[in-house]
């Protein structure tokens, strides 16, 4: 069964509370969180004391996406906001081993975010240090764009070079590409738009969770 992590950026935010008792109370796994600084992608979202007041309510693990520009002077302040596992941009880190170090002496899970024109390979010699590998199936900085189909390429190429790291993919997942993305090896869904535009977000969380069955 994958692990499903709706992902807040899709939420209604004059509504927030309400948002997170629904996924409390839905068979999600995580709370997929996605931090946007608009230097890394040309957007800006949200930042750590929405993190504090988000995991006030959350009963789940807080899943944070950094999408920003050197993430290592900010892992601190996320840790005690109240994440649980922290990702990286692998191309946001010159110092990437050093980084994911820092992240599990924090006690977080250790997360490296992948962009589509970013190759798995580049992941051989760091690895060892990494407990989640976050693929974007679309260009991050943005929610509702459409799924990029290589990803399934990149999922089945990682899955081969490593049988245990937890494969995430983030971006224009639905109930059609869900099962062959689990087919191909990833284990945690990210969904936004599929979950919040839906008349029933639990119902869906749901069916991503049981329907797809490989
Ligand atoms: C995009 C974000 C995603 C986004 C996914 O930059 O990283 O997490 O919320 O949203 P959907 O599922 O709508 O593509
Ligand atoms: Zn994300």
């Amino acid at each position: 069964m994958p692990l499903i992590a709706p992902s807040l950026l899709a939420a209604d935010f004059a509504n927030l509370q309400r948002d997170v008792e629904m996924v409390n109370r839905s068979q999600a796994d995580w709370l997929h969180f996605d931090v946007m600084d608009g230097r890394f992608v040309p957007n800006i979202s949200f930042g750590i004391p929405l993190a504090e007041a988000v995991t006030r309510h959350l009963t789940k693990p807080l899943d944070v996406h950094l999408m920003i520009v050197e993430p290592e002077k900010y892992l601190a302040a996320f840790a005690k906001a109240g994440a649980s596992h922290l990702h990286v941009h692998l191309e946001a880190c010159p110092n990437l081993h050093r980084t994911l170090q820092q992240i599990r002496e924090l006690g977080c899970k250790a997360g490296v975010a992948l962009n589509p024109h970013t190759p798995v390979s580049l992941l051989e010699d760091v690895l060892a240090e990494v407990d989640i590998v976050l693929l974007m199936s679309v260009n991050p900085g943005f929610g509702a764009q459409k799924f990029i189909e290589h990803t399934l390429e990149k999922v089945r190429k990682l899955r081969a070079m490593n049988e245990s790291v937890l494969i995430e993919i983030d971006g224009g997942v639905n109930l059609e590409n869900a099962p062959r993305l689990l087919e191909a090896g990833a284990n945690v869904l990210v969904a936004g738009n599929f979950v919040f535009s839906a008349k029933d977000p639990v119902v869906v969380i749901g069916e991503l969770k049981n329907f797809p069955k490989v």
